[in-house]
């Protein structure tokens, strides 16, 4: 009889999981326009950079091919500096702002001109992993290994874009010129430093707050400085060297470093997987830089990492969920990792589902306000994976088992509320959809 019911239970979790794997696919097929994945319906009708390399990652638990053609459109939009943008404008619509006019990059296809964290060497190193059983069984002459191939040089290109054009001094740590590089655009961590940039004259209407509430989107006061940002950087021609000294907004964040980190890790092991010593050594160097950039982003004072302004060369004193993503870079020394793991833990007590992005005994958090507080699935993703990198494996499945129960409870939405679980912006959320295939449900 306990027999049974044990089975019955059973039954019933691998219905419900079976049918959220559907559900997932099938957000990610209406999401496609034709080989790229727009992050949701309306709200963003274009290819967003680090959206679409999640993306890839989800398409590869079920089709090999549609990744990779994610990642090729992807890298349709790069330039020939190496940046690949945050938005590839594959086609018109009316339903966001700022659109290809405000930018101005003069790029085919148009594209926005700043850049996003990078992900993709980590996603086409996941899409390898699937696709193959074993390191030496995918055939070096076939269809997947060629394009794999043909991505490489671009995502190598890519790398060497941030480390020349936002790091030209060879500190170790690069920076970003407008808080929408960050991927994390309204977090707290950003106030201060966006304090010091003027608001545009130029008058405009925002789009997102017709399509979602305005209390779950950036404030105006926000639009109106990235929108200054975007008019500066057109005014002088996106000339990297030029918005490197002129820019008014200069921050190394500890996430996109982080981020950074990874992928540069994972693009070492594809130049060792497609045999290019000597790329793979410059790699090495810079990541042995990187590593060592890491320190001047530790607080002692805090027992964390915390972004550096680096226009007032100080520590940022506002802890995110940014200060956890060292983690995933999976390089932290056993101290600073069981450092991070415990402040973590508290951060995930005071919540109902973690992880906030805002620590919810601070005067910042904001529950359901974008990235002042919600939490997202990729970045539970990649804090759990870090978590369990360093031996935390009871929190990293905690956060996991959050993961899942929110979007069982209320679906795919772009973020949700710590405290209630409400699922918040917008819904049938791709990234969302991707991070349940590829980790958040296995
Ligand atoms: C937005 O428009 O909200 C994006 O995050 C900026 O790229």
């Amino acid at each position: 009889m306990v027999m049974d019911r044990q089975i019955n239970t059973l039954q019933r979790v691998s219905e419900t999981r079976a049918k959220l794997i559907d559900a997932a696919r099938d957000i990610l097929r209406r999401n496609d326009r034709g080989g790229y994945t727009v992050p949701t319906d309306a709200l963003y009708p274009f290819q967003w950079n680090w959206d679409s390399a999640f993306c890839a990652m989800g398409f590869a638990t079920f089709d090999i091919d549609r990744a990779l053609t994610e990642l090729e459109f992807l890298y349709s939009g790069q330039w020939a500096s190496g940046l690949v943008p945050h938005i590839i404008f594959h086609r018109d619509a009316d339903t966001y702002f700022p659109g290809p006019q405000v930018w101005g990059t003069h790029q085919t296809p148009p594209t926005s001109g700043i850049s996003q964290p990078p992900v993709t060497a980590s996603a086409l190193a996941y899409i390898l992993d699937m696709a193959s059983t074993g390191p030496a069984s995918l055939d070096p002459e076939s269809d997947v290994m060629r394009r794999a191939r043909a991505l490489y040089e671009k995502i190598l290109a890519y790398h060497h874009w941030w480390a020349r054009e936002r790091d030209p001094d060879g500190t170790g740590i690069v920076a970003i010129l407008h808080p929408w590089e960050s991927g994390s655009d309204n977090s707290p961590v950003w106030d201060e430093a966006l304090g010091q940039v003027p608001a545009t004259q130029t008058p405009f209407q925002r789009r997102d707050v017709t399509l979602v509430d305005s209390d779950m989107r950036p404030r105006q006061w926000e639009y109106d400085r990235y929108i200054y940002l975007v008019e500066l950087y057109r005014a002088l021609g996106w000339q990297g060297d030029r918005m490197w000294s002129e820019t008014p907004f200069k921050v190394a964040d500890v996430g996109l470093n982080a981020i950074l980190m990874r992928d540069e890790l994972d693009l070492i092991a594809l130049a060792d997987r497609f045999d290019d010593p000597a790329n793979a050594q410059v790699l090495r160097a810079r990541a042995a830089r990187r590593r060592q950039g890491f320190d001047k982003l530790w607080s002692l004072e805090r027992g964390l990492y915390l972004s550096r302004d680096l226009l007032r060369d100080r520590l940022v004193d506002v802890p995110s969920h940014a200060s956890f993503l060292p983690l995933w870079a999976g390089t932290e020394p056993f101290d600073r990792a069981a450092a991070l793991a415990s402040e973590l833990a508290r951060w995930i007590n005071l919540s109902r589902f973690g992880v906030p992005t805002i620590a919810p005994d601070t005067a910042e958090f904001d529950q359901r306000r974008y990235w002042r507080g919600p939490v997202w699935g990729i970045i539970n993703w990649m804090i759990s994976e870090g978590l369990r990198r360093h031996g935390f494996i009871k929190l990293a499945d905690e956060i996991k088992g959050h993961t899942a129960a929110l979007i069982q409870d209320s679906g795919f939405s772009e973020y949700f509320d710590p405290i209630t679980g409400e699922g918040l912006g917008g819904g049938d959320f791709s990234w969302t959809a991707a991070v349940g295939l590829a980790w958040a449900l296995d």
